[in-house]
């Protein structure tokens, strides 16, 4: 697959990842795409996914879309139309945490739109950037189904609500001392198979 459809300018060849599951993980995946009927093991493909995105350096290369494909037994051209279909994957390196600011009705009533501002100025990029580190990535996302607390953003796993300024500042602070990658895996995934 190229890799100049995905826009990989911008990434560290000399950093890449070997591109396989660990035998735990991969355990995982196969738990997975059991609970499908034989044949039918593309039906796995949107957690796979997101196994191999929080696996991966947190997005999904081309490399990494060939390894998903040969997994389950499907064309690569599969896994990217289902990849580049949804905003939960990544085609490129994005930051380690990514902050997904809901613009919806109820966060966009909230003050939404001043929330991104305020984290704009705070890290110095523009929605869709990441910062120089490589630690934030700044992102608006749709309804994220927590309207009752708005405004409010993701960052993987995690739901941050009832946004004010001071929170904002709170949770940039902890997750850049944690200075951990955050991943939509990062919930206890192995107890809910
Ligand atoms: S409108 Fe923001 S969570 Fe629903």
């Amino acid at each position: 697959m190229s890799s100049q459809i995905h826009g990989t300018q911008h990434f560290d060849k000399s950093k890449r990842l070997e591109i396989k599951f660990s035998d735990e993980v991969m355990q995982i995946a196969q738990t997975i795409i059991n609970r499908y009927p034989k044949g039918k093991q593309k039906s796995a493909l949107l957690p796979i996914l997101h196994l191999a995105q929080a696996e991966f350096g947190g997005w999904l290369s081309p490399e990494t879309m060939d390894y998903v494909a040969s997994i389950l037994n499907i064309k690569s051209i599969e896994v990217f139309e289902v990849a580049s279909f949804y905003s939960m994957y990544n085609l490129k390196p994005m930051g380690k945490c990514i902050l997904e600011v809901c613009q919806t009705s109820s966060c966009w009533l909230n003050g939404a739109e001043d929330i991104v501002k305020y984290i704009e100025k705070k890290l110095n990029i523009k929605v869709g950037e990441t910062t120089k580190d490589g630690m934030f990535s700044l992102k608006v996302a749709e309804c994220l189904g927590s309207c009752g607390t708005s405004p409010m953003l993701q960052c993987g796993a995690s739901y941050h609500e009832n946004l004010t300024y001071e929170k904002v500042d709170a949770l940039l602070e902890n997750y850049k001392s944690e200075n951990k990658r955050k991943s939509y895996t990062d919930l206890d995934y192995k107890n809910t198979l």
